[in-house]
């Protein structure tokens, strides 16, 4: 176990997170990994769970960014942390914290992303100790790559290793390497820093000024080639940059611009590129990134329809979500996920294709290489966009109008019913969304069998028109639907069943 002792003082100036809060009521010092929850519990306050940034930019954490980190830990990852460590000094293999997690922890960020990097053989490792501790493990030999999980915790360990890109947009060439050849085959300086998990006191590790740049609030590359190398890190740098409110450094934008000049983004496979925008539309925020990637040409060097962010600011603009659930990507998981009603992932798709062509929709469907339930939103916007006129035509009854729409993909439905400018159109969507999908006659095929409608085709069809007497307010009690059940029987000419 580590006991880190700095005085209170120290840390209380250091921290800069309200004091109060986070030192009224624990004895100094009791951090250490393996101790359990409640001793640090109290500490982590200067954090929240929903990865909202709490600080500026002024840099927190930097004189002892470990007992930060181990503060703003649940106690299983604490003690995975802490099992890995030993196993790992009892092989005397070299391990480090890297990546998010310490850029995020000196923004005074909080993150559960343990990511680990191993001088060594990094599945070894792993399977060592899920050995020990009876954890999960998941194992890709090919990449070096282990993920050890044990009661909702989780770690992901790499082996160092060197990249060689030899084509552009190509995958690189991986070899074992040090602690340095890692930090120095990544994205940007603020992602390429590395805390030791196995020297006595380790200081972060920042070979290519990474902490400076995260205090000037800048997202820079590590060497002139690294959009060329790897196209996707274009996506990755306005993601980090809306995300922590940074600035592209002014070298590294016009890289970026040179690789999109040189068409590098076309090179890259559909998967890939789809991926990146995945993490933008998962961001809390997604609206800045893609408006961002629009504006500076990027997702029209993906496929260039993509131009237009009009409708994603509706969609940003139009507020709280309300519940709705499908396989298409709203559901109540997500509306329920704890973070306050956000718009889902997927209504940002559907503003993203809202202008755009079924020809065009098609395009990016196959550009990005788009899952099924994707292409789904994707087409049902574009769709709905085409029907707009239709549905905002005066008269139109509730019937012809889910006629219309029924069997739409609910985000589509969502998407179009926030950032179409038809008001008539609009409100149509919501009405269906509110309340006439919901309706239904109240009685189903088993009823019309015992009313004597006789078994077949005819009960879809009966139901489908008293559904829609229904829908348009020809009947409301039982008894007149049993009265139009019988006077459709005659008009249909069925013959009555034995009921
Ligand atoms: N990385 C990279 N180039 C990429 C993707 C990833 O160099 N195209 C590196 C980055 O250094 C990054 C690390 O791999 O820090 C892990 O990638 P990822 O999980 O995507 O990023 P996180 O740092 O975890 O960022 P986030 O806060 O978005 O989770």
């Amino acid at each position: 176990m580590w006991i880190l002792s700095i005085p209170d003082a120290v840390v209380k100036a250091r921290w800069g997170c309200s004091g109060a809060q986070c030192f009224q009521s624990q004895p100094w010092p009791p951090v250490g990994l393996g101790a359990p929850a409640r001793e640090f519990g109290e500490r982590a306050v200067c954090y929240n769970t929903s990865h909202r940034r709490l600080s500026t930019q002024k840099l927190r954490h930097t004189a002892n960014p470990l007992l930060a980190i181990q503060t703003s830990l649940d106690s299983g990852s604490l003690s995975l942390l802490d099992a890995l460590r030993r196993r790992a000094k009892s092989r005397s293999l070299a391990i480090y914290l890297v990546g998010g997690l310490l850029r995020d922890v000196l923004l005074g960020i909080a993150s559960e992303d343990l990511d680990l990097v191993v001088e060594g053989d990094a599945p070894a490792l792993a399977r060592e100790l899920s050995e020990e501790l009876g954890a999960g493990l998941v194992v890709h030999p090919q990449f070096g790559t282990a993920t050890v999980t044990l009661d909702g915790s989780r770690l992901d360990l790499v082996t160092a290793r060197k990249e060689v890109y030899l084509r552009p947009a190509d995958l690189p060439r991986v070899s074992p390497g040090t602690i340095d050849d890692d930090l120095a085959r990544r994205d940007f300086s603020i992602n390429a820093l590395a805390l030791s998990l196995t020297e006595p006191r380790p200081a972060i590790r920042d070979p290519h000024g990474g902490i400076d740049d995260i205090s000037r609030g800048l997202v820079r590359v590590l060497h002139r080639r690294s959009f060329a190398d790897d196209p996707t890190r274009i996506l990755r740098a306005v993601r980090y940059e809306q995300r922590l409110g940074f600035r592209i450094e002014d070298e590294t934008l016009s890289l970026a611009q040179e690789a999109m000049d040189q068409g590098y983004l076309a090179a890259v496979s559909g998967d890939r590129l789809r991926h990146e925008l995945d993490r933008i539309l998962q961001e809390e925020r997604p609206a800045p990134a893609l408006r961002r990637a629009i504006e500076l040409g990027i997702l029209a060097g993906i496929h260039p329809a993509l131009v237009n962010s009009e409708a994603i600011d509706r969609l940003e603009a139009s507020g709280q979500l309300r519940n709705v659930t499908d396989d298409s990507g709203v559901d109540d998981d997500q509306a329920d996920d704890g973070r306050g009603g956000e718009i889902p992932p997927m209504l940002f798709l559907a503003a993203l294709v809202y202008t755009l062509s079924p020809g065009d929709g098609e395009g990016i469907i196959g550009r990005l290489n788009l899952p099924g339930a994707w292409a789904e939103v994707v087409r049902d916007t574009i769709t709905l966009r085409v029907l707009e006129p239709e549905l905002a035509a005066p008269g139109l009854s509730a019937s012809r109008l889910v006629s219309l729409v029924q069997g739409f993909s609910p985000a589509a439905l969502l998407a179009v019913s926030r950032v179409t400018i038809s008001s008539a159109a609009g409100r149509m969507l919501e009405n269906y969304l509110d309340e006439l999908q919901h309706i239904a006659p109240v009685l189903k095929g088993g009823d019309l069998l015992a009313l004597g409608v006789p078994s077949g085709p005819l009960v879809g069809k009966i139901l489908g028109q008293l559904r829609e007497a229904k829908l348009d307010g020809q009947v409301d009690t039982i008894d007149q639907e049993k009265r139009l059940v019988e006077e459709l029987l005659v008009q249909l000419g069925g013959q009555p069943g034995r009921g």
